[in-house]
This record gives C-alpha cells, sequence and structure tokens, in this order.
C-alpha cells in the first residue's frame, strides 16, 4: 500500500505543514514546511494566544500550498489530512482544524486528528527508528513535562509522572525572562551555557527522592530570582549552566528511574526542550547500556506538520479517522482528553 498524508500544526507559535508517504510500512517525509512567530510574541516574553491564531489564519494556507507543492503531490493525491485538535491553544488548534475540515470535506478524504503529545513522540518515526514496545516516553515542551509508558502501536499511554507546576520549557523561558534573555529561553540559555560552569552555583533539584515520581521546577525559577536579587554581579554563562543543569539532572534522575521500574528496553525523549545537547548527553551518560535512547534530531523535536502526518499514517492504519457529515463534529480542546469527534467515529 502507498499513500501520502499531509500533516497540519498549528497548536502553539508555529504554522506547519508537511506531506509524507507511507510505502511498505515505511515513512518518507517529502516536505516539511514550518512559518514561526518568534518575532510576532518575542516582545512579550511568551505566546500571546490571539496574536498567535492571528499569524496561524494568514500563514496556514500558503504554508500547505508551499508543502505539497514541494512534495509535488496535488491535492488529489492526498489519501489524508492528519491535523492537531488537541491540546493546544483554542483559538491556535481551530485555524488548522478548521481548515483540515474544509479540505477535506472539498476533497472527499477522511481526516485524522491528532494528540499534539502523542506525536511529539512519534516523530522517531520520521528516522525510521526500530522500537520495541512497551517503552517509556518523555515528553518535555514549553507547556507539559510528562512520562508515560506507551503499548504497542502507539496506544495506552500510562501515565508515569508529571510536573506539578511549571514545565521543562517553561522553566528554561521564565529563567531566561528574569535574566533579560530574548523568547523562547531554552535555546538563548543553551547557547550561553555552553561557556558556562554547570557546578558555580547549586540550584536546588526539587523532589530528589527516587520514590517520587513527579517534577516540580517552580523552585528553580524562585531560586534564580532570589540569586538574582543577591548578586548585582554574576557571570551569565555560569548562571544559565548551573540554571540548565538543576533542569536536566531532575529529568535525567526520573527518567532513568521510570524506565528502570517498568523494566522496558527502548526510551523515547521528545519536546522542545529534547533539542538540549546537555540533556542528550546526560541522559546517554545515566543510561544503562541495554536500553535504546531514540530522540528526534533537533528540528522535529520543536512542533512540525512532519510528526503530525507521521502519526497521521500510524491513526490512518488502526482506522482512527473521520470523514463525510462526522467532520463537523470533530472538536479542538486545550487538554489531552478531548474526544476525537462528537460525531460517530469511524472504525468503532
Ligand atoms: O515542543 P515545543 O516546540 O512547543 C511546545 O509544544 O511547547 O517546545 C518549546 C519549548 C520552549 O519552552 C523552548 O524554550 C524549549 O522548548 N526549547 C529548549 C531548547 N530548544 C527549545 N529548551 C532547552 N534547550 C533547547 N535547546
Ligand atoms: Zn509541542
Amino acid at each position: 500500500m502507498i499513500f501520502h498524508v499531509l500533516g497540519i500544526e498549528s497548536s502553539c507559535d508555529e504554522t506547519s505543514a508537511a506531506v509524507v508517504r507511507l510505502e511498505g510500512g515505511k515513512i518518507q517525509l517529502l516536505s516539511d514546511i514550518t512559518a514561526r512567530q518568534e518575532e510576532v510574541h518575542e516582545r512579550f516574553g511568551g505566546v500571546v494566544p490571539e496574536l498567535a491564531s492571528r499569524r496561524h489564519l494568514e500563514s496556514l494556507l500558503p504554508v500547505v500550498e508551499a508543502a505539497l507543492a514541494k512534495a509535488e503531490i496535488p491535492y488529489q493525491s492526498l489519501r489524508a489530512i492528519a491535523v492537531t485538535n488537541r491540546p493546544g491553544l483554542i483559538g491556535s488548534l481551530m485555524v488548522g482544524v478548521n481548515a483540515a475540515k474544509t479540505l477535506c470535506y472539498g476533497l472527499g478524504i477522511p481526516l485524522i486528528p491528532i494528540n499534539h503529545l502523542e506525536a511529539h513522540l512519534s516523530a522517531v518515526l520520521l528516522e525510521g527508528a526500530n522500537l520495541r514496545f512497551p517503552l517509556v516516553g518523555l515528553i518535555i515542551s514549553g507547556g507539559h513535562t510528562s512520562l508515560y509508558e506507551i503499548q504497542e502501536g502507539w496506544k495506552d499511554f500510562r501515565p508515569l509522572g508529571h510536573t506539578r507546576d511549571d514545565a521543562a520549557g517553561e522553566a528554561f523561558d521564565k529563567g531566561a525572562r528574569l535574566l533579560g534573555l530574548p523568547y523562547p529561553g531554552g535555546p538563548a540559555m543553551a547557547r550561553l551555557a555552553e561557556s558556562g560552569n554547570p557546578q558555580a552555583i547549586d540550584f536546588p533539584r526539587a523532589l530528589p527522592s527516587r520514590n517520587e515520581k513527579d517534577f516540580s521546577f517552580s523552585g528553580l525559577k524562585t531560586s534564580l530570582a532570589n540569586y538574582l536579587k543577591n548578586h548585582k554581579e554574576y557571570s551569565l554563562p555560569d548562571v544559565c549552566a548551573s540554571f540548565q543543569e538543576a533542569i536536566v539532572d531532575a529529568l535525567v534522575q526520573k527518567t532513568v528511574a521510570a524506565v528502570q521500574r517498568t523494566g522496558v528496553k527502548d526510551l523515547v525523549v521528545a519536546g522542545g526542550v529534547a533539542a538540549n545537547s546537555r540533556l542528550r548527553e546526560k541522559l546517554r551518560m545515566a543510561l544503562p547500556s541495554s536500553i535504546t535512547l531514540h530522540i528526534p534530531p533537533p528540528r522535529f523535536c520543536t512542533d512540525n506538520g512532519a510528526m503530525i502526518a507521521a502519526l497521521g499514517c500510524v491513526r490512518f492504519q488502526q482506522q482512527e479517522f473521520v470523514q463525510g457529515a462526522d467532520l463537523y463534529g470533530v472538536e479542538v480542546s486545550p487538554s489531552t482528553e478531548a474526544k476525537l469527534a462528537r460525531g460517530k467515529h469511524a472504525g468503532k
């Protein structure tokens, strides 16, 4: 079976579309186009939902057209369209979902509603990863920090731990803001950290007990604020390196413990913070050699349409799609637990 799936992502501040080809069970990426909005939100130090939706509205169709043109696939050759419908900013999600519904309706093809967090992890499929389920997945983004045990077919996500307050990416972003660095803070802080000493300042590692499965990052931010209040002069690279080290250590400790507890053989780490090279390095060092670590390349760690299209192929084969009049009922949701569609669900 050969078919083409268009993936659309608009859950936060990236408008992205990609075309993948599924051939003999292998996913091949044909195009991947992303319009970023950093310049829109930078001066506010975070994403402004209203501005994000407006920019998606302007960018979405040109991005979709560019993805199809680059893949040299006409609309008529698409077998289905996969689109993020949860979790995310409601206004942003609505732009992508409404475009996908309309295109699917007009073309007479199915729509595949995609959970953005599940898609982050399945981005490893774009590299042809050989996965052994059940596996442990760590999602670390601007909005989420969660560990799951996942069954065959990217099903049954069993929670193993969550952040109790800020997400790891949010901790980077808030810390960077205190230091006057540009948004998004993660990449800016990581760059400065390269020339700093990670042991210079002993920032706290929250919930250090091995029995504690959750994460917490808000105390770290407070600790940085206090440090800056008490030190008029400091080395910016040292502060960045030490702050980054505290986040990385917490992520590594809880993740390695989860892998050992569950006895899985494979670990997948994804989401914007997975692009962090210190995290990659320390995870590799801490994991037992029997565990295979899968991390998408950095460009597939941040939000992208390719991961949506990749999981779209999996869900399509599992008959998880909606078509015809059932398209009317496809919902968007800020949480992961949304119904896929209000109408009847194909294959169910
Ligand atoms: O997955 P993503 O693109 O969007 C969300 O779904 O949130 O993640 C964005 C987050 C931001 O908080 C950003 O600061 C962080 O990922 N990030 C990084 C790096 N690159 C992006 N954090 C640390 N180091 C990086 N290299
Ligand atoms: Zn994301």
